[in-house]
């Protein structure tokens, strides 16, 4: 069955990766809006990338939500030096032409929210969960509108990439990251346990720069830099693609492993900020969420570059 998304993001790189495979899926995702919030870069900047993305899909007819243009309590901390001051990487995109909407994405995701049927809309985020934290605290009954939130974030074995203990999108608002993961929704948390495991390989990179179409291109000039900078920083063979797995879950469930299991944030200002624990019995402990702690690397991205090539 069709499902109403709208995407709440940072684009970044893996952000527009994400963005363009859920464009290629028109006949499962009905992409209602996309919503912006300060992470990888500033708002501004991911404002202008995701109408760039748009754009070039040829999709401006989906409104872009500028959102918090900093977290709930703590500093601000951006990506810039993994997707580049820019956030596209080494992509050069023109910017839209589009009227820009002036409504911003909190107000948004009240009104739209507040005026949808329950279970009726899926929220994915791939970036820090400000938005949707500040907007449940304006009205927490919105989230009788959602049938599910897939959000990528959160590390267990994996520990963590901004830091070792905490993953950058809990990491960067831990407070909004424990208001959405307690806000009682049935929750598919994407870790760093599963994201790591689908990375752009040379293989797959090759595959991307010998497409023919416009959005694998894009996405090839976005990535390469994240290879180079992870090649530097990672020594990994491949960037990996963490939001896009958002998208793939939607599409594929069944080429990720999930258990049902507790998941808690904390929000101290120590080491640990943005540490999830998954799975222990901790004070804050949420209710049971779906971890989502392994996929089928290959599959998926044959999956999400022939939807990436529909464009
Ligand atoms: O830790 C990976 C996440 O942080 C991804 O969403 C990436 O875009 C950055 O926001
Ligand atoms: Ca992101």
């Amino acid at each position: 069955m069709k499902r109403s998304v709208i995407i709440d993001c940072d684009p970044g790189v893996d952000d527009c990766i994400a963005l363009m495979a859920a464009l290629g899926s028109p006949d499962e995702l009905d992409l209602m809006a996309v919503c912006v919030v300060a992470g990888n870069v500033s708002v501004e900047t991911c404002f202008r990338n995701a109408r760039s993305v748009l754009a070039l899909a040829g999709r401006e007819d989906v409104p872009v939500h500028a959102g918090c243009a900093r977290p709930l309590k703590v500093e601000p901390e951006f990506a810039d030096h993994i997707h580049g001051e820019s956030g596209l990487g080494k992509a050069v995109l023109p910017d839209s032409l589009a009227p820009p909407s002036g409504l911003h994405a909190v107000d948004y995701l009240c009104e739209t929210l507040g005026a949808a049927a329950p279970g009726s809309i899926t929220m994915v985020i791939t970036g820090p969960m400000t938005n949707f934290a500040t907007a449940l605290q304006c009205d927490p009954a919105i989230a009788e509108a959602v049938d599910e939130l897939v959000i990528m974030g959160g590390a267990d074995i994996e520990g963590g990439n901004i830091t070792p203990h905490a993953e950058f999108n809990i990491y960067a608002d831990p407070d909004a990251a424990q208001i959405v993961l307690g806000c009682g929704r049935p929750i598919t948390l994407i870790g760093l346990d599963a994201t790591l495991q689908f990375r752009c390989t040379p293989a797959r990179m090759a595959r991307m720069q010998a497409s023919k179409h416009r959005a694998p291109a894009a996405a090839t000039a976005m990535i390469g830099h994240v290879n180079d900078v992870y090649g530097k920083i990672y020594g990994a063979e491949g960037a990996a693609m963490h939001d896009p797995c958002t998208i793939g879950y939607l599409l594929a469930p069944d080429l990720f492993t999930a258990r049902r299991t507790s998941v808690s944030v904390d929000c101290s200002a120590g080491e640990r900020r943005g540490h999830t624990a998954i799975g222990g019995v901790r004070t804050g402990s949420t209710d049971a969420i779906n971890w989502i702690r392994g996929l089928h690397a290959e599959p998926l991205f044959d999956l999400l570059l022939g939807r990436m090539e529909r464009l």
